[in-house]
């Protein structure tokens, strides 16, 4: 039991659309690099409950994802490697769900981003703030919190603009742990800046609502096409060309090898031709898109074969949800009634032990509290600095050295001196 346990990463992606070559080199591509790490454990999901905030059409979220699925086999996902699931195949999730529901504040929420940009946009339309805001988009962070708190995860890559809910997810986890105990394992959020955020071929950030991403696995034709749909300026073939601002050579540089970039920046002072540095990047790409998209058309033409990777994909996640789901429904009270008089018998004759809960705040310290087998809160403790500094104090207090008493350490109301003298000698008696 002493052995490390593993670094947990999960991702996840809503399933509401076809992933773009903006997507494969921001989060597809060294997802499925980092899946390969040592002393790791990675958890990939289709976030399709998410797809249903923004998409009520049916069919496009069953295309999608099957199309997102195929997408991350075919990059070379290994599912027996990794935890390769669907969102809805997990009941434990929305369970989560409901329990950090309970202990979130709506005013946390009110500060979603995504949320907070409707209701932005709906007062500058003069319209009612709440305009066209459903209860899901509300809901949104809360989701996504149990998608990572449901498998323990420690890191969380994504892009900045995700950064927020993953500090909500910790907020949450917080306030859980607080109440009932240390259950759940506070996320980070793992922002990469040295992978590219690519432009779109009209030169803004590639996103599918500006119409400007060029399609992960189209056909070559289709490709070549986009490609040549890129906005360049105006230079004649022959004049040197400004590689800054140019996104044709951002897209070429994600793909390309140093040398293999070192070499169009010269071609730019060279004066290439915009059609041929096109045609360069076209090839590039083709090169390593090419296979993928081979291996990808057959997934996408077996489907049942997919529907089976993510049956057993589910299997194996619920083997970590469901007792996971089991203890948390236990912490919180969601118990067997049938087994009250036991539980209560076995504390009273065996194992009627304190216990400290070390969490950390909001503000970021580190706090602890002392309570009995019954849950009653004996004492509690100011804010520390580090999670090390909580845990001297607690090895203090263990060995029966009151001196933070009074101080660091406050008993709670109704407790005496003399109640917290009696805990802490069971504690240390046991
Ligand atoms: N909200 C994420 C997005 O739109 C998708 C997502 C859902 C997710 N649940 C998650 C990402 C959990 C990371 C972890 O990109």
């Amino acid at each position: 039991m002493s052995s490390k346990e593993p670094v947990r990463f999960l991702t996840g992606i809503t399933t509401s659309g076809t992933p773009h070559i903006g997507n494969y080199v921001g989060a597809l591509r060294p997802a499925v690099q980092a899946s390969r790490r040592a002393g790791t454990e990675n958890f990939y999901f289709l976030a399709d409950y998410h797809a249903l905030i923004k998409c009520d059409e049916p069919a496009r979220v069953q295309r999608s994802t099957l199309e997102i699925a195929a997408c991350w086999l075919a990059i070379g996902l290994d599912p027996e490697q990794v935890f390769f699931y669907r969102q809805s195949d997990i009941p434990e999730i929305p369970e989560l769900t409901w329990l950090l529901t309970c202990v979130t504040g709506k005013g946390l929420l009110n500060r979603a981003h995504a949320y907070k940009a409707q209701v932005d946009k709906n007062s500058a339309a003069g319209a009612e703030q709440d305009a066209d805001v459903t209860a899901g988009l509300f809901m949104y962070p809360v989701l996504m919190a149990a998608d990572i708190l449901m498998f323990k995860a420690n890191w969380i890559p994504v892009g900045r603009d995700q950064v927020q809910h993953i500090e909500m997810a910790r907020d949450m986890a917080s306030s859980f742990n607080h109440l009932y105990g240390e259950h759940l394992v506070l996320p980070e959020a793992a922002v990469d800046d040295t992978v590219a955020l690519l432009p779109g071929t009209d030169g803004r950030k590639m996103s599918k609502s500006y119409d400007n991403v060029i399609p992960l696995f189209c056909s070559r034709e289709q490709l070549r096409k986009h490609i040549a749909g890129i906005v360049t300026d105006s230079r004649a073939p022959g004049e040197p060309k400004s590689t800054e601002g140019s996104s044709l050579f951002q897209i070429y540089e994600a793909f390309a090898t140093a040398e293999e970039t070192a070499a169009l920046r010269q071609a730019y002072a060279d004066g290439i031709s915009w059609a041929d540095a096109k045609q360069m990047l076209f090839e590039r790409i083709d090169s390593e898109v090419g296979p993928l998209r081979e291996r990808y058309d057959t997934l996408v033409g077996n489907p049942q074969e997919i529907e089976r990777i993510l049956r057993r994909g589910a299997e194996k996640a619920r083997a970590r949800a469901t007792p996971f789901m089991a203890e948390l429904r236990d912490a919180v009270g969601l118990r067997n009634l049938a087994e009250q008089g036991k539980a209560a018998k076995k504390g009273a004759s065996k194992t009627a032990l304190p216990s400290f809960k070390q969490y950390r705040e909001a503000d970021g310290l580190h706090h602890f509290k002392f309570v009995d087998a019954g849950g009653r809160l004996l004492a509690q403790s100011m804010g520390f600095a580090s999670p090390q500094e909580a845990g001297r104090a607690v090895a203090r207090l263990k060995q029966g050295d009151t001196a933070d008493l009074g101080q660091a350490v406050h008993l709670a109301d109704g407790v005496s001196d003399a109640d917290l003298r009696q805990a802490l000698g069971l504690f240390a008696s046991a």
